[in-house]
């Protein structure tokens, strides 16, 4: 019988439904590839749109999901320099965590801080790396005192917050029911405001006495990032990294404000576009904040590959406090 397990997707829809396990038998790694024993791997949104077949016409059925996750090189291809076996790594650039062995390329695989827990590996890039980037390039570069997060309980919110704090930055958080306001730091924060209770851009608005925030970093989209977007400070920046609302941002907003920036964040391409060197020089950099607390991840829940579901069922709860993962080695 085949020796490793694997989620898989071959049609569609929503991952608590659609997403499968199944025995399979490893390909060896071939030139320039190594074999990763995985160890445990995140649940991200990220996953769960691309399961749903949001991007269907760049996704390949079937497919094995999962693009953050820690794991040890098992063997190595002809080839391969600087990776050894027993080495511990995140397999990056690629779907694929979800796996007790993913074959992949050696150069996306990058040695992870012995000093980090299996846990924290598990959950050290995807937000960490976002949150860093939108930090550094869109809120310090741009000098930004007066700065908005949304959905500001989830983990990247979080992160955001705490990213900020350290850069003397107190942002004003926004969450969408009062019973997440108790995830948000007791300090550090300009306000914490639930949008259940009044529109959010009201509330931003008149926190700012009306000039507007410098910067707002949107998770949300639809009505809530475009208004948002409309209430921003002259000449302020909207950042839309992510669409919980389903929904996109209006066309309209490029029109109604001119002066604004509004910036599409996406680390995806931030990754495949950078140098090796720049990407290993920013890993080293999130590793550091991972272990300090500053992008730490709360673990809510973490559930055996054979209970997938129960797992991506967990996921989907409301209130979740931190991060669902999958172990792959049991
Ligand atoms: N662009 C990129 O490269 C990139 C990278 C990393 C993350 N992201 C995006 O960042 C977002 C958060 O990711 P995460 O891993 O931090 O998620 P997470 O920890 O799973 O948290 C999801 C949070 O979103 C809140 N939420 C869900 N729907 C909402 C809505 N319609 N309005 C307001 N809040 C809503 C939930 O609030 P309750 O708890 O109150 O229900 C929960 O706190 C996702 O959209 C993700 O795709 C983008």
């Amino acid at each position: 019988m085949a020796r490793a397990v694997r989620s898989v997707v071959r049609e569609f829809g929503p991952a608590a439904e659609v997403v499968r396990t199944e025995r399979y038998e490893p390909a060896a790694p071939g030139p320039g590839q190594v074999a990763v024993r995985m160890l445990l791997a995140g649940v991200n949104p990220s996953d769960l749109v691309t399961i749903s077949g949001a991007y269907a016409s760049r996704t390949d059925l079937p497919f094995v999901p999962g693009y953050e996750g820690v794991g040890v090189v098992e063997a190595t291809g002809t080839g391969v320099t600087g990776l050894r076996a027993g080495l511990r790594v995140l397999p990056l650039g690629s779907a694929g965590a979800w796996q007790q062995t993913k074959v992949t390329a050696a150069r996306w695989c990058f040695p992870v801080d012995p000093a980090l827990t299996d846990e924290e590996a598990a959950t050290a890039y995807i937000n960490p790396l976002t949150a860093l980037l939108m930090v550094r390039r869109h809120t310090i570069a741009t000098g930004a005192r007066t700065v908005v997060i949304n959905a500001a309980a989830s983990a990247i919110g979080q992160i955001l917050i705490r990213m900020l704090n350290k850069e003397g930055i107190s942002p004003i958080a926004l969450v969408r029911r009062r019973r997440s306001l108790d995830r948000l730091p007791g300090d550090g924060l300009t306000a914490a405001v639930c949008t259940e209770d009044r529109p959010a851009a009201d509330a931003v608005r008149e926190i700012t006495r009306g000039r507007g925030p410098d910067v707002v970093l949107d998770a949300v989209g639809g009505t809530e990032g475009t208004e948002l977007g409309r209430a921003l400070a002259d000449g302020g920046t909207l950042v839309h990294y992510g669409l919980l609302s389903g929904r996109p941002l209006s066309w309209e907003l490029a029109q109604d404000r001119p002066d604004a920036r509004i910036v599409l964040f996406r680390l995806r391409d931030w990754v495949h576009a950078a140098p090796p060197d720049r990407l290993t020089a920013a890993l080293t950099e999130v590793f550091a904040l991972v272990r300090e607390g500053t992008a730490a991840s709360p673990v809510a829940s973490t559930h055996p590959l054979s209970h997938v579901r129960e797992a991506l069922e967990r996921d989907a709860e409301p209130g979740r406090r931190g991060k669902v993962l999958i172990r792959l080695d049991s």
